[in-house]
């Protein structure tokens, strides 16, 4: 029989800075009266120079690993979430496989804007499930606030930098996550868009010129789109895990804006109290936000072991998805990650490889390894 994917650990990281509403007028024509009543939005956290997507994956990562007790080298995949990117290659998975020295494990990155989350949350559990990884890392990362133009008001309310991260494990017992589904409609892609730095638009002055790198957004367009179908994904996983909504505990949805969810709630008819919403400390952290409100979830005692979770998300593609799960929480045995010294060991580690690396180019010159 095929094995059940687990979740076994999670982890949260984000930046320590934080911007409020009322810092945010100073720099643009908004208040809070106006960001709290249309997002419920009170302040969002910023990446410093130090901090990047990388940084913030990975310290979401230690964490995870170590409510899972896992050793990085016992990994198999780790794939990132991200619409914010270190680079457009190498991936920021491959940079976070390097700091973790999670040297038997494959890394890519994933793009579906912020249903990114759900998208690899589901390519994790089916690797699991057909036996081709045991152990996985799936990790949302963020840093939009580079992408955001501090002059639009339109969007700058809204993004937050973060990251969270899931342990994925194989397991005999029944559980984990039951289903996934994962939707996307090209045809609205022109309604939140990034449109510089790609091979249509690649950097050039008029791109910059033109404000290409920073985010753009239909924010009504959006609005009604993700109302629409952050109902029907979570129906949908809930009936392909073979459940009713009432046999639902906890809905853990996206976090983009408070009226979205409630609208979706309402057309479920699952009350408030059944969903987190932790928006108002954080903005939207794309990818990141669903595991942000997990960890959250779990250290407020909401999220508990043998509820039943939908995960459900949307976002630019457009795409969309929702997963339900069995909550277990953390397995048993104790394994303890060092976080200090093994990034020490890490990071020497890389370094060694760089080296190594050096001297084989020095030795080798312009000639190839003789095969
Ligand atoms: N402060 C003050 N006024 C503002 C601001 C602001 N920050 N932003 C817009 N306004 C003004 C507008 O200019 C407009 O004024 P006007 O009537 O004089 O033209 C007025 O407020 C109303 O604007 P609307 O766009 O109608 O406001 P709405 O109630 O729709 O809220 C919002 C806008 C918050 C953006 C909402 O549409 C929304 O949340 N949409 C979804 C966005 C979203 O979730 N995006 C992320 C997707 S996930 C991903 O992939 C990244």
């Amino acid at each position: 029989m095929s094995p059940y994917a687990h979740i076994t650990g999670w982890g949260m990281a984000v930046p320590k800075r934080v911007m409020t509403n009322d810092d945010l007028a100073k720099i643009v024509d908004t208040n809070d009266e106006w960001v709290r009543s249309r997002t419920g939005i009170r302040e969002r956290h910023i990446a410093s120079d130090e901090e990047s997507s990388a940084t913030l994956g990975f310290d979401a990562s230690i964490k995870a690993l170590q409510v899972a007790r896992l050793k990085p080298d016992e990994l198999d995949l780790i794939i990132v979430a991200t619409s914010s990117p270190e680079h457009i290659f190498p991936a920021t998975a491959c940079i976070i496989q390097d700091r973790l020295g999670a040297n038997k494990a494959g890394a890519f990155d994933l793009l579906a804007a912020c249903t990114g989350f759900i998208y690899a949350l589901n390519i994790a559990t089916q690797s699991i499930r057909v036996g081709a990884a045991r152990n996985a890392l799936v990790i949302g990362a963020e840093t939009l606030s580079r992408f955001v133009d501090w002059k639009d008001r339109n969007t700058c309310v809204l993004f937050g930098d973060g990251a969270g991260a899931f342990v994925l494990q194989a397991g005999e017992q029944e559980g984990g996550v039951l289903s996934s589904v994962m939707r996307s409609d090209g045809s609205g892609g022109d309604l939140l868009t990034l449109p510089g730095g790609g091979s249509k638009h690649p950097a050039t002055v008029e791109s910059v010129r033109e404000g290409l790198h920073f985010i753009r957004m239909n924010g009504r367009e959006v609005f009604r789109f993700a109302t629409r179908v952050m109902a029907q994904a979570t129906q949908d996983a809930v009936e392909k895990a073979q459940l009713k909504i009432e046999d639902i505990q906890l809905v853990i949805p996206h976090q983009a804006n408070e009226r979205i969810i409630e609208t979706a709630m309402r057309n479920l008819k699952i009350p408030m109290d059944r969903c987190v919403v932790n928006l108002e400390h954080y903005g939207n952290t794309s990818t990141a936000s669903i595991p942000i409100a997990v960890c959250e979830a779990v250290g407020d005692g909401r999220l508990k072991p043998g509820h039943r979770v939908v995960f459900v998300g949307f976002g630019a593609g457009l795409t969309w998805g929702a997963a339900v799960a069995v909550w277990n929480g953390p397995t048993d045995g104790v394994r303890v990650v060092l976080p200090y010294s093994y990034r020490l060991y890490t990071r020497l580690r890389s370094l060694a490889r760089r080296i190594l690396r050096r001297i084989e180019a020095f030795i080798w010159g312009r000639r190839y390894p003789s095969v």
